[in-house]
């Protein structure tokens, strides 16, 4: 019989985690996956996952932090997995600039200590990938698409921390023979993305303000554009890539580019959401239109403006098609509706929870 391969997931508990969790047990893996320490429960998205470890199961949460040299390396060497996927990160660029030194330990130095314990460990035959970003393309210098051989100008914290990564991981595959890969994705959401990132903000507050549950929405720089895909799609392609042959890195993206504004639009179009723009800049606003009445429920602030932001970010994904396979089942609008559809039966269930209290 074939021998099961065993996978361990760092940033198991985050949007990514939650879905190549799945995506790996139905492949018949079995998972281990790394979860911080926190004074509540923090593993919402993969509470549907797992089976008390007193009853037979294929899905294991350990203790442990990428801060903590100690936790990876005895991780690592107990599970001995067949493939480590390194999605654990303080994943929020805004924050990279508020908590610059916690994030580069985490993100860029994190990344190391995984590397580092399969080196010490030799464990040969363990293949490493690593979650790349988009973010290392950062200033545009007038280019309209980013594929495997652009270069790097990262712009936050977050960006040259992970420019550390992506860089480690190149130099272990070089220098030490490591089946280590770098996927780097442009910005996939989901029905499970952070509340704090931009999509999820929107489709959350819209489908609450039409019952009634929020009045006013505020954000930063909405004429940024985005390659956005959905995070479903992505961490197949995560998968993948360290089923080839050769250690490789990779582009994932959609190949469209849309603003937030252009986001907002069509959340609001697809909930009948009639509304009205005025203003530039930081004084920009966004009107809903109804009963012959406008009422303000969108509003920029400069609170949520980063120090340095990156205005447009397009991938192509021509390799990634060709080598990989990759055949997005998501584009921007279905993306929309489905975060959407989630979110409006979540604020009808908080809802009904209020009326009843
Ligand atoms: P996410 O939802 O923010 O998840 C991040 C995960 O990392 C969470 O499980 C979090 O744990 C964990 N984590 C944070 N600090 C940690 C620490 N000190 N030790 C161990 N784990 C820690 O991010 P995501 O959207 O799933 O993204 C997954 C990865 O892909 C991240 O590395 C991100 O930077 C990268 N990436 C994301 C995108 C995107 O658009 N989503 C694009 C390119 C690259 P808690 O749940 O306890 O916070
Ligand atoms: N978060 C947030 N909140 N972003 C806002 C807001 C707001 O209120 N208003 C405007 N934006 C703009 C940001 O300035 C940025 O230009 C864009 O919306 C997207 O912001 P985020 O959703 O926070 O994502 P991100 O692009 O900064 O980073 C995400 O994608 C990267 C890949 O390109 C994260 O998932 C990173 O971890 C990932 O590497």
């Amino acid at each position: 019989m074939k021998k099961r391969k065993k996978a361990l997931i760092t940033g198991i508990t985050g949007q990514d985690g939650s879905y190549l969790a799945e995506l790996l047990l139905k492949k018949n893996y079995i998972v281990h996956g790394i979860k911080r320490k926190s004074s509540s429960f923090n593993t919402e998205r993969v509470d549907h996952l797992y089976i008390d470890p007193h009853y037979s199961t294929n899905f294991y949460l350990h203790y442990g932090d990428l801060t903590d040299s100690n936790s990876v390396f005895n991780l690592i060497s107990k599970i001995k997995p067949d493939e480590i996927y390194n999605l654990g990160a303080q994943s929020h660029v805004g924050v990279s600039f508020e908590n610059p030194e916690y994030t580069s330990e985490v993100t860029g130095l994190g990344t190391l200590r995984v590397l580092e314990a399969m080196r010490f460990l030799n464990l040969k035959k363990c293949k490493f990938y690593q979650a790349s970003t988009s973010e290392l393309f950062g200033k545009t210098f007038g280019r309209k698409t980013f594929d495997e051989k652009s270069i790097f100008y990262p712009q936050s914290p977050y960006g040259a921390s992970k420019l550390y990564a992506h860089w480690i991981t190149q130099i272990y595959r070089d220098s030490y023979n490591m089946f280590a890969c770098n996927g780097i994705l442009f910005n996939h959401e989901s029905p499970r993305r952070g509340e704090t990132f931009v999509t999820k903000k929107i489709t959350r507050f819209l489908t609450r303000y039409i019952l009634g549950l929020e009045n006013l929405l505020y954000l930063g720089n909405i004429n940024a554009k985005r390659d956005w895909g959905h995070a479903k799609d992505y961490v197949e392609m995560q998968w993948r890539i360290l089923q080839q042959k050769k250690p490789e890195d990779y582009i994932i993206a959609t190949g469209k580019a849309y603003s937030v504004k252009q986001f907002i639009n069509e959340a609001c179009k697809y909930l009948k959401i009639k509304i009205l723009w005025t203003g530039k800049g930081k004084n920009e606003k966004c009107y809903h239109i109804a009963n012959g009445k406008k009422k303000i429920f969108i509003k920029v602030d400069k609170k949520y403006f980063r120090p340095l932001d990156i205005n447009y970010l397009r991938g192509n994904p021509k390799r990634a098609y060709k080598k990989l396979k990759f055949k997005p089942k998501y584009n921007f609008y279905k993306l929309i509706k489905t975060m959407i559809d989630h979110d409006l039966d979540e604020a009808k269930k908080e809802k009904i929870l209020i009326e009843n209290q």
